[in-house]
This record gives structure tokens, C-alpha cells and sequence, in this order.
């Protein structure tokens, strides 16, 4: 969703020496080496160094620790040798097993995929919104967890003093109450402000789907060159990074079109297998622009070895935020990072694919006319008769719509054009006569 460049969103050096620890489940779509590859990246992403990768087959998630006992303990030693300081498992854990974890595996943080990312995100979180909807996903996620971090707390203390003294004694049932209350608090009222900020949001929204201009949104998974697609098609100037989740905020541009037509294009935040369904919940409002949207470009990065498990995973997601009928266009990018055979593979098995790079531009134009040929489905063909008083009509038909014809006669101009079912309705008094047309 469209960062611009920070400085400080580069991590210019690591805070945290990292162990990484998967499960293979068994066949669950995603090879564990791919799932770790990406942890590792998110990882670096928050600024940690990867110093060791464990993991374990498993038939099903121990209920009290995930992993079992022997294996923390294992990864206990590791952490000691290696001087690590968190320790990050692939999968989301329970609050319990969180907590049953940072026992076995003492004086380290134990966080999982959830907390990773929303790290990341309150490190790129740059508009108003972004940084309450990442609070807001942060504080749920940390009141279950209360009681594990006090009881956290309190061991450590116990393990360092022995005996408790002032400072070192645990807060009890009645600080964690308070502490609830808190967290409980800050979230009606980031809900609160939220709810402000979307309707400001739905006010934007409504006036550009009132203005009748075309809107496509750009999905894909983390990475995929969405940003830079979109600098590609309109010269945005909008972040792009090889880091994920570069863009949090949505950007939303003009692209014009061959024939003088426009639509607006919005950028948003990159998709992720196992993204938490709280965090889809948190980004509601922003992936609204989605939902809206008339026209969805999904980004593929072509290049990446599991980019067929990646479009599932936005496919999910898109299916959770209601958006799975929408017209879609898939854009496989990177071509130049492509094997020709690899390129060939796709164009075999899709014969309408799309293929492009956003770096060296090659398809862009192929791509936008394709958007061209989308968004003049379901158009109507209408006369409109404009008198020479209301020339701003006759600038919004050259805008909105493809002018076909343009004549002038004494009580005014005749236009013949093809738009937008929606631009009907805002042609209103002015259209002489209209027919459909596919
Ligand atoms: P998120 O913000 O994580 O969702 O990423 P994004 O999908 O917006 O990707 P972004 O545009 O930031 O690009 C990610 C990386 O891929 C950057 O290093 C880009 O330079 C690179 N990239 C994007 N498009 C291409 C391409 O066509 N070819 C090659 N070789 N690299 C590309």
C-alpha cells in the first residue's frame, strides 16, 4: 500500500541475531526449504541476522509447545552456542504454546510469522491509516498475550534474583487486569479513529466512482513488482524495493490511455501465504480499493520458483476479502529474469498470457492496451447533443469517454461515445439516444 522512500526504511545494520524453525506438516502445498527462504527474507526485512534454520516433520502441532519438547530443547542449545536472540517459527503459534516456548527456550524472545510481519509493517507503516490499522492488529495480538509475557517477567526476575525484592515481584492478577483494560482501551479507540479515517476514505472513494473513471487495482504476492509496474505505467515515482512489503500504503495514479481515455491505477500492499486473517481484518478499509475496483491486474513474479503457490495465496485472500469475481488480468512479470523456455511453458498454457518486465519495460505497452480492451467491456454507445453553454460535458465525454464521432451543428455538438454503463447516468439530460454493445 504506496510508501514513498525513508531513510530509515532501510535497515542500515541488525538488532537481533535470528533461529528460524519450520514444520513440515506434510503435503500442504508450500515445500518447507521455500517457506523458510521467505521467513529468512522477512526476518532480514526487520532488521534480524539469520544465524541457524531448525525444523521438524511433524504429523500435527503439539498443542502445548507446537514442536516437541525434545526439539525446543535442542533449539534451546542452539541459541546459547549461537548467542542468537529471538527465535522466529514459521507458523502462527497459540498464546499457551508461545509462552510454553519461551520456557524451554529461555532468555530469548520466541515470536511467530504473525508478530514477524507485523513488525515489519509497523516499520513501513507511513500514512495516518496505515499506522492505526497496525496498532490495531499489534494490540489483538498482544492481549491474549498478557498473561504469558508477565509470567515471562516474573521467571526471568526469579532466575536473576533468586529471591524477590522490590522491582522483581510479579505483577499479579490485579496488574494484569489493568493491563487489559488498557490494551483493551487503546483498541476501542484506535477502532474509533479507524472509523473516521474509512469514512474519509469512503468520502474519496464515492467521489471517484461518482466521477465514473475506471478503476483497477494492482494485487500480487510480496515482491512480485507491483510498485514497479506501476512506476512502469505511469512514472509514480512510487517506492520499489527488494525488500517485502515495501508498500503499505495504497498509491493511487492516473494512466492514460491510447485513445486520450483515463483511468486511475492503485498499488496496494503485497499478499503473503499464512497471512493472518486478523491482519486481512486490520487492512479492511485499504483493501477496500480492491473490492471496489473494476479491474484487478494480478502480479506474478514469473521468475520465482513457487509462483503457482503464490497466486493461490492471493486467490485466498482475495476470497476472504470478497473480491474473487472481480475481472481480472494476470500479468506475469519479470520476463527478463525469465528462462525463454520458462516463458514459453506459460504462453503454452495460457494463450491470452500477459508477460512483462516492469524493469526494462518490455509488454508495458502490450499491458496497457489490454487494460484498454477491459475496461471497455460492457460500454454503451450513446449520442449526447451538448449546447456550446456546457462545454465542460463535452470535456468530460474526451476524458471518461471514447469519443467516436464529434460534430457541430446550431444548437450545439453531437458526440457519439463509447463509455462506461456508469457514465450514463452522468450524461443524464445530454444523451440523445444509446445502444448496447458488447
Ligand atoms: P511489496 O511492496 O513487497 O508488495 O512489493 P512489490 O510487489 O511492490 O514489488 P516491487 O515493485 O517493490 O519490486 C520488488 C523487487 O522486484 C525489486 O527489487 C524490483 O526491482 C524487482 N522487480 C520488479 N519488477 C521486475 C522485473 O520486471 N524484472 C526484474 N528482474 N526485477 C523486477
Amino acid at each position: 500500500m504506496g510508501g514513498r522512500f525513508e531513510p530509515q526504511d532501510v535497515v542500515a545494520e541488525y538488532h537481533d541475531r535470528a533461529v528460524l524453525v519450520g514444520a513440515d506438516l506434510g503435503a500442504r502445498g508450500w515445500p518447507l526449504e521455500e517457506s523458510l527462504a521467505e521467513l529468512s527474507r522477512l526476518a532480514e526485512t526487520a532488521g534480524a541476522e539469520v544465524v541457524a534454520s531448525v525444523s521438524q516433520r511433524l504429523q500435527r502441532p503439539h498443542p502445548k509447545t507446537f514442536i516437541g519438547e525434545g526439539k525446543a530443547e535442542e533449539i534451546a542449545q542452539i541459541v546459547r552456542d549461537l548467542s542468537a536472540t529471538v527465535v522466529v517459527f514459521d507458523e502462527n503459534l497459540s498464546p499457551s504454546q508461545q509462552a510454553n516456548l519461551e520456557t524451554l527456550i529461555p532468555n530469548t524472545k520466541v515470536v511467530d510469522r504473525t508478530a514477524l510481519i507485523l513488525d515489519i509493517f509497523a516499520l513501513h507503516a507511513v500514512s495516518r491509516e496505515g499506522k492505526l490499522q497496525v496498532e490495531l492488529a499489534q494490540m489483538e495480538y498482544l492481549l491474549p498475550r498478557l498473561r504469558g509475557m508477565w509470567r515471562h517477567f516474573e521467571q526471568a526476575a526469579a532466575a536473576a534474583g533468586g529471591k524477590r525484592g522490590i522491582g522483581t515481584r510479579g505483577p499479579g492478577e490485579t496488574q494484569l487486569e489493568t493491563d487489559r483494560r488498557l490494551v483493551r482501551n487503546r483498541i476501542a479507540d484506535l477502532k474509533r479513529e479507524l472509523k473516521d479515517v474509512a469514512r474519509n476514505r469512503q468520502v474519496q472513494r464515492k467521489a471517484r466512482s461518482d466521477s465514473g473513471v475506471y478503476r483497477v487495482a494492482i494485487v500480487g504476492y510480496t515482491n512480485a513488482g507491483k510498485s514497479t509496474l506501476l512506476n512502469a505505467l505511469t512514472g509514480a515515482g512510487v517506492l520499489a524495493a527488494d525488500m517485502l512489503f515495501a508498500t503499505l500504503d495504497s498509491t493511487t495514479r492516473r494512466l492514460d490511455l491510447h485513445d486520450g481515455r483515463t483511468v486511475t491505477l492503485t498499488d496496494t500492499v503485497g499478499f503473503l501465504h499464512k497471512l493472518p486473517h486478523g491482519l486481512v481484518e486490520a487492512f479492511k478499509s485499504t483493501l477496500d480499493e480492491v473490492g471496489e475496483a473494476d479491474l484487478l491486474l494480478h502480479v506474478v513474479d514469473a521468475s520465482h520458483p513457487e509462483h503457482r503457490a503464490q497466486m493461490a495465496a492471493v486467490r485466498v485472500v482475495l476470497g476472504e476479502i470478497g473480491a474473487s469475481g472481480k475481472p481480472q488480468l494476470v500479468v506475469y512479470n519479470k520476463l527478463d529474469a525469465l528462462a525463454p523456455e520458462a516463458a514459453d511453458r506459460i504462453r503454452a498454457s495460457e494463450r491470452d498470457a500477459i508477460l512483462v518486465s516492469a524493469v526494462t519495460g518490455q509488454g508495458v505497452e502490450e499491458l496497457v492496451t489490454r487494460i484498454s480492451a477491459e475496461t471497455t467491456r460492457g460500454f454503451v454507445t450513446m449520442t449526447l447533443h451538448v449546447p456550446f453553454t456546457r462545454g465542460e460535458v463535452v470535456q468530460v465525454a474526451h476524458d471518461l469517454a471514447h469519443v467516436v464521432s464529434e460534430t457541430h451543428d446550431e444548437t450545439g455538438t453531437w458526440l457519439v461515445v463509447r463509455a462506461p454503463e456508469a457514465l450514463v447516468e452522468r450524461f443524464g439530460e445530454f444523451v440523445a439516444s444509446r445502444e448496447e454493445s458488447a
